[in-house]
């Protein structure tokens, strides 16, 4: 699906807050785990180290943190939101949601809290519906979050996925706006048939011969996948908002891999410094991975009012999402 956000209100982003856990991981302690080593993660994906969550922490223990961050950037009392989405592919358990959790832990008795499962993508897709829910009036305050503990679900001694995954969380509080700006469109995208190239299988009610519950990837059909529909899907939103390239002033691309990112970046004509990554410190934190990085560049300075941010995922599904924005908030307001 592709969308131009036409309508009135327009809707924005009004607080954003991440959360990662203490404990950092590098590449010299994995490859004492498995046959690894720093230059082969270094020179294959750029990543440098990842944070892991402490035994006792699950997905509500970071998505409170970073909920509490983007609610006080807002101005927002938690008891004003009446919507709460929660991307995640690692809950807490299967039910009761996640957001339900964090909706009580926060104290939102009036919202509407369930969990989002489009991969990497998460984020993305849980924008765009908020966005759907307080443009159609539905909502008045959103909170959006995105995370993963991914650590949960890795094979620890599987070196082709151990090396790739941390854990983290991003949340943002999304309003309807009084004056412009605020999101211009979104797409999204799914393709069930590459499912199998990313995926838990033994995770739910189909029944498997060989239950797996540890995350299984095939990384070269996944990379390509990503280097296709990062460029394809930033292209088609642009075109459908009647804008190109040079508009945008920051490039938000899924942290999967900075080949990846590279990639895409070169291949949609966006320069090197107008395009965020961190994750040579985060690794993929999946549908924390966007939030994160949008924090991030906030803390640089480099999320100003009026700047176009474009930011793109994709990931399990196989998922695809891209999003626009015209920033409205941020610390040179
Ligand atoms: O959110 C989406 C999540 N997933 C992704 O974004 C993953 C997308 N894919 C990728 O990022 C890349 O495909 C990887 C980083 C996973 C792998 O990089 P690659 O350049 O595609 O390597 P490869 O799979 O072609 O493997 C090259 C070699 C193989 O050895 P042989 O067969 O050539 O002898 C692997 O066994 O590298 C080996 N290898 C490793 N060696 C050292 C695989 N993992 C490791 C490792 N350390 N951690």
């Amino acid at each position: 699906m592709i969308a131009k956000a036409n309508g009135r209100p327009r809707v924005g982003i009004t607080g954003l807050g991440c959360y990662v856990p203490d404990r950092v991981l590098t590449n010299e302690e994995l490859a004492e785990l498995v046959d690894t080593s720093d230059e082969w993660i270094t020179t294959r994906t750029g990543i440098k180290e990842r944070r892991i969550a402490a035994p006792e922490q699950a997905m509500s223990d970071l998505a409170e943190p970073a909920c509490r961050a983007a609610l006080a950037q807002a101005g927002v009392d938690p008891s004003e939101i009446d919507f709460l989405v929660l991307a995640t592919v690692t809950p807490d358990m299967t039910f009761p949601s996640t957001a339900a959790i964090v909706a009580d832990r926060l104290g939102m008795p009036d919202a509407a809290a369930y969990d989002l499962s489009a991969g990497c993508t998460g984020f993305v897709y849980a924008v765009a519906q908020a966005h759907a829910m307080l443009a159609s009036g539905l909502s008045r305050k959103a909170l959006v979050v995105g995370g993963d503990v991914l650590s949960r679900i890795l094979d620890w001694t599987d070196r082709s996925t151990l090396v790739l995954f941390g854990d983290g969380a991003g949340a943002v509080v999304m309003e309807p706006l009084e004056d412009g700006g605020g999101f211009l469109g979104f797409e999204l995208g799914a393709d069930g048939g590459g499912g199998v190239h990313l995926w838990l299988p033994g995770s739910g009610s189909r029944a498997f011969e060989d239950p797996e519950h540890h995350i299984k990837m095939n990384g070269r059909e996944v990379f390509k996948f990503a280097t296709r529909v990062l460029v394809h899907s930033a292209e088609a939103l642009l075109d459908e908002c009647g804008l190109g390239v040079d508009d945008v002033d920051v490039y938000v691309p899924h942290q999967a891999n900075v080949r990846i990112i590279d990639h895409a970046r070169r291949k949609l004509g966006i320069p090197e410094e107008r395009t965020v990554v961190n994750v040579d410190r985060y690794g993929n934190t999946s549908s924390g991975s966007i939030p994160l990085a949008l924090a991030d560049a906030e803390q640089d300075g480099r999320l100003k009012a009026g700047e176009l941010v474009l930011m793109t995922g994709m990931g399990a599904g196989l998922t695809w999402g891209s999003a626009l924005i015209e920033w409205t908030r941020g610390i040179a307001q």
